[in-house]
């Protein structure tokens, strides 16, 4: 493995009146005040701060305080649970997957705005949110011209450097200094007489390799020496996989009817286990020269392009088991040439996810007869991660794709139901259901058709007369969409009152 070369902090910080700067994360935790709105680099525990938040944390044990914060999407670093264990966050958005933060939302003491990932900064940007007091930035280098290089990830720095009225910068020198060259750095110009977004094939570089930013708002730099939180993954089970086999097949079909090219057609494939395991499983599968055209890259991405799988791979961030982190962060010229990271506005784009005939594979939490999409919100009540980019690339998909295992919590939860507690993507944005079951093309049907579909591939079997029953008892009572409302809901209901949403007789 090719080893970083030792890099001096002359390397780092190449605009050198900018030295008189550094500072200890303390003092630069100091600048930030109570009623404050916060940006912070990071997107699904890459590239995010890790030293300036966890000072703010400890001042705020001595010194209460709370603040707005503002992220690309979730942290790592325990920055989240530290934050909320300090009563530091008032709100928080646009995503996050911390249990102690989640529980904290779910108690109503920490606002979170769910948001879709491309809408954050168009909200800053046109101050229909804001305005940003700070950001802070981890970054690899300052250029001489004081543009900022960013890390493993994005996310919403761009915008947040250039919005923020100040700017704290974390140089950090665990990050290699090889990764300068792999971002696409481009802000879309302002609405409603904006250009469109030049981007026309998944590997098009149409900006900057760093961020530019007045080297005036820089109020401190923080040096840092620490890697990513690695990504944890559980290993593909017989689930997840017959998941990617029930895909594979369906893409091969489509392949051979010649409606899908998945050389030409950019794979987006969201986070989690199972879309993991599913990214996985396509390097068993046929097809050759891939492309990614998504939000963040996972271990199964660096193995699809070191067995030649997959040509070329565009996101915002790279999300990394330990082992991968090494891999690839240890060889970053081996991949250059095919990756890019972008801000997160230009990879959830929808502008460009509709060009560029995306096929998106997200994962669904459960889903209802008609092909709605609950991927957020448990019993319709309690938050866990957030929309996060789900919804960008749903809407705008060539083809958009929901898996998820048919059974929760040892078989006592249906993914499948009557109708979802809380609607993420409408039936209007999916058009493909999977799961270990099998998969229901729902393109050109109606709803009536639609749920005979989905209640013939992809419930469960310990489900599926109880979910016919439903369906056929609706169908008497007519309509486009037929539902009995006093009973839509009742599997929540009966899961929360028995402990399972089976019902009395097949208990
Ligand atoms: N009701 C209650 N709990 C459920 C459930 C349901 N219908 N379905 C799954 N769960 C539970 C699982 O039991 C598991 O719980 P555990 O952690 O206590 O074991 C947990 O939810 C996660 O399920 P898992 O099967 O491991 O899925 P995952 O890791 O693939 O994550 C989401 C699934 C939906 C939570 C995740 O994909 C997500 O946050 N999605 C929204 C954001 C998004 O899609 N971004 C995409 C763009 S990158």
């Amino acid at each position: 493995m090719e080893q970083p070369a030792k890099t001096s902090l002359s390397d780092r910080i190449r605009l050198f009146p900018l030295m008189d700067r550094i500072v200890s994360a303390d003092s630069a935790a100091a600048l930030i005040k109570d009623g404050m709105v916060v940006g912070m680099s990071g997107f699904t525990r890459a590239g995010d701060a890790k030293a300036v938040p966890l000072a703010i944390a400890r001042r705020a044990n001595e010194h209460p305080m709370q603040i707005t914060l503002i992220t690309g999407a979730s942290l790592g670093k325990d920055v989240d649970r530290v934050l909320t264990e300090a009563h530091v966050l008032k709100k928080r958005m646009p995503f996050q997957s911390d249990p102690t933060l989640r529980a904290a939302i779910n108690l109503g003491e920490v606002m979170f705005v769910d948001q879709h990932l491309s809408e954050t900064v168009e909200h800053l940007r046109s101050g229909q949110l804001g305005p940003m007091d700070y950001a802070i930035i981890e970054a690899a280098a300052i250029t001489k011209e004081g543009g900022i290089v960013p890390t493993t990830s994005v996310g919403n720095s761009t915008s947040f450097a250039t919005l923020a009225k100040k700017l704290i910068i974390e140089i950090n020198l665990a990050q290699p200094l090889q990764l300068e060259g792999l971002h696409d750095i481009y802000v879309p110009t302002k609405r409603p007489t904006r250009d469109p977004i030049p981007i026309i094939a998944c590997n098009g570089r149409i900006g900057m390799p760093y961020m530019r930013v007045d080297p005036d708002k820089i109020a401190a730099i923080v040096i840092t020496e620490q890697s990513d939180s690695a990504a944890t993954l559980d290993v593909p089970g017989p689930d997840t996989r017959a998941i990617a086999d029930h895909l594979i097949s369906f893409f091969v079909e489509e392949t051979s009817k010649g409606r899908l090219n998945l050389m030409a057609n950019p794979l987006q494939v969201g986070i989690g286990n199972i879309s993991n395991a599913v990214l996985s499983g396509l390097a068993a599968g046929p097809f050759d020269h891939m492309l990614m055209y998504s939000e963040v890259l996972q271990d199964s991405t660096f193995a699809l392009l070191d067995s030649g799988k997959l040509a070329f791979a565009s996101a915002s961030s790279m999300t990394l088991s330990e082992e991968y982190a090494q891999r690839v962060l240890g060889n970053l010229a081996k991949y250059k040439d095919r990756l890019v990271l972008r801000p997160q506005e230009i990879s959830n784009h929808p502008e460009v996810i509709r060009r560029l005939g995306i096929i998106a594979i997200n994962t669904a939490l459960e889903f209802d007869i008609y092909g709605n999409v609950n991927s957020t919100h448990i019993n319709g009540t309690d938050m866990v991660n957030g929309i996060g980019g789900s919804g960008d690339f749903a809407r705008n998909a060539y083809l958009s794709i929901f898996v998820a295992k048919s059974l929760a919590k040892d078989g006592a939860i249906s993914a499948v139901v009557p109708m979802v507690s809380h609607v993420d993507h409408t039936e209007h944005d999916v058009d493909v259901l999977v799961t270990e079951n099998g998969l229901a093309d729902l393109r050109g049907l109606a709803p009536r058709e639609r749920a005979i579909t989905i209640i013939a591939k992809c419930v469960h079997p310990l489900y599926r007369e109880q979910l016919a029953d439903y369906f056929d008892r609706a169908l008497l009572r007519g309509g486009h969409t037929p539902h009995i409302l006093d009973e839509a809901l009742s599997w929540h209901v009966r899961r929360k009152e028995t402990g399972t949403m089976l019902s009395g007789s097949l208990v």
